[in-house]
């Protein structure tokens, strides 16, 4: 089921919040691909684009966090690699053919970045003031 963008889902942070739309709108695009059962190459395209820019995505948090001094900071750069990692698995599993399959991944990236949004990055700009 592909993402529908919300209110609920901005942090206060314009340029932060255009980019949890980029990234919703990558993964809506790998759902729409995955059932229409298109081949590898179209997949992994975007499934690499979709690593790439969340790799962009959080350098420039942890950028913003640095700045603001937010005294979590640390642990959301373990989670963050942490979570890219599992990418790169995932990401090397699916070109082998293995398990797990494409629409537990795509379920597995959706969970986490809702948790990141909604629990994580509003917690950031929450203890920073930013918040509209
Ligand atoms: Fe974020």
């Amino acid at each position: 089921m592909m993402i529908d963008w919300i209110d609920h889902y901005k942090i206060g942070v314009d340029k932060i919040d255009r980019q949890h739309e980029e990234i919703i709108s990558t993964i809506n695009q790998l759902i729409i691909l995955h059932e229409a059962a298109k081949d590898k190459n179209a997949v992994m395209t975007v499934f690499i684009g979709l690593i790439n820019y969340f790799i962009y995505h959080f350098e420039r948090e942890e950028i913003l966090m640095s700045e603001y001094g937010y005294s979590d900071l640390e642990r959301r750069r373990y989670e963050n690699d942490m979570f890219c990692n599992n990418l790169e698995i995932a990401k090397l599993d699916y070109i082998n053919g293995d398990l797990p399959s494409l629409a537990y991944i795509i379920d597995y990236i959706k969970i986490w970045l809702i948790d990141h949004i909604v629990i994580e990055d509003k917690k950031f700009s929450s203890e920073c003031g930013l918040t509209v």
